[in-house]
């Protein structure tokens, strides 16, 4: 009954930034959902704990490098993998910050964290969407964030970025839903990973942030691994085009 509601044996899941944090954690989490994953990171040698978890749980697991903040060459990188391989599950995953105010940030700044957020997120859509557009069925999901919501301070392009991303869920779910293939995002909330280090390192921030957490902690990779799955899964088919906030309650507050 679970295996038919949320199990993935058969299905072949794509996650980048796998090596660590989040995506680790989801890659994980997929592969002990019985998906075989293919795991996106900028090296091999990151990548090398995660895959000998997710070996461990007797998936099959292929690693792929690529740098996302060129997005032309994550194109094709992609593009290639799709030739070779089905590919069910799309977790776009891999994300940068850039904290500064908005006064401070270069344009090359900007643009990098554009381009790893969004424009990578964009182009791996369409290269593994077109053939599940083909083949009617596929997954994909989408990392926005509590700052997809909110302005946040001093990441004014990680801000747009996440906004952006949501709204490019939601476009590219409307595109494919009558092609069987659905379109999420799951939105973490402050969640204990290198990217919120500097927050957590700040006893102000710190104490300010986990203080205005219902839940009262930060949360952990593994917090968002249930939601993940649940969109990549069979009991998903009829959701599409949400943005799944897993924040212990911060933004009904
Ligand atoms: N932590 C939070 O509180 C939080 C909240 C909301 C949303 N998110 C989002 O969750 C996702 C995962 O973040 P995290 O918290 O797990 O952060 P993290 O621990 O800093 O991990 C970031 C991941 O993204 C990869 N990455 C970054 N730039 C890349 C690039 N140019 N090319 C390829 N891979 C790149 C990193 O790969 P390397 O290991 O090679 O550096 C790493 O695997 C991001 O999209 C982030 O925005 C995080």
């Amino acid at each position: 009954m679970i295996e038919s509601m949320f199990g993935l044996s058969g299905q072949v899941a794509l996650v980048t930034g796998a090596g660590r944090g989040i995506g680790a954690a989801v890659a994980k989490g997929l592969a002990g959902a019985g998906a075989d994953v293919i795991l996106w990171g900028r090296s091999e040698s990151g990548m090398r704990e995660t895959a000998d978890t997710c070996s461990q749980l007797g998936r099959k697991v292929t690693t792929v490098t690529g740098d996302l903040s060129d997005p032309q060459g994550a194109a094709t990188t992609a593009r290639e993998l799709a030739a070779e391989r089905r590919i069910d599950i799309l977790v776009n995953n891999a994300g940068t910050i850039f904290r500064a105010p908005a006064l401070e940030v270069d344009y090359d700044d900007w643009r990098g964290v554009l381009a790893t957020n969004l424009d990578s997120a964009f182009v791996l859509s369409q290269a593994l969407g077109a053939p599940m557009v083909q083949r009617g069925a596929g997954s994909v999901i989408n990392t926005a964030s509590l700052l997809s919501f909110q302005g946040g301070i001093n990441v004014p392009s990680y801000t747009a970025s996440k906004h952006a991303l949501v709204g490019l869920t939601k476009a590219l779910a409307n595109e494919w839903a009558d092609h069987g293939v659905t379109v999420n995002a799951v939105a973490p909330g402050y969640i204990s990973t290198d990217n919120t280090t500097a927050l957590r390192e700040d006893p102000e921030r710190e104490h300010a942030i986990r203080a205005r957490i219902p839940a009262g902690r930060w949360g952990t990779p593994e917090d968002v691994v249930g939601a993940v799955v649940f969109l990549a899964g069979p009991s998903a088919r009829y959701v599409t085009g949400h943005t799944l906030v897993v924040d212990g309650g911060w933004l009904g507050r």
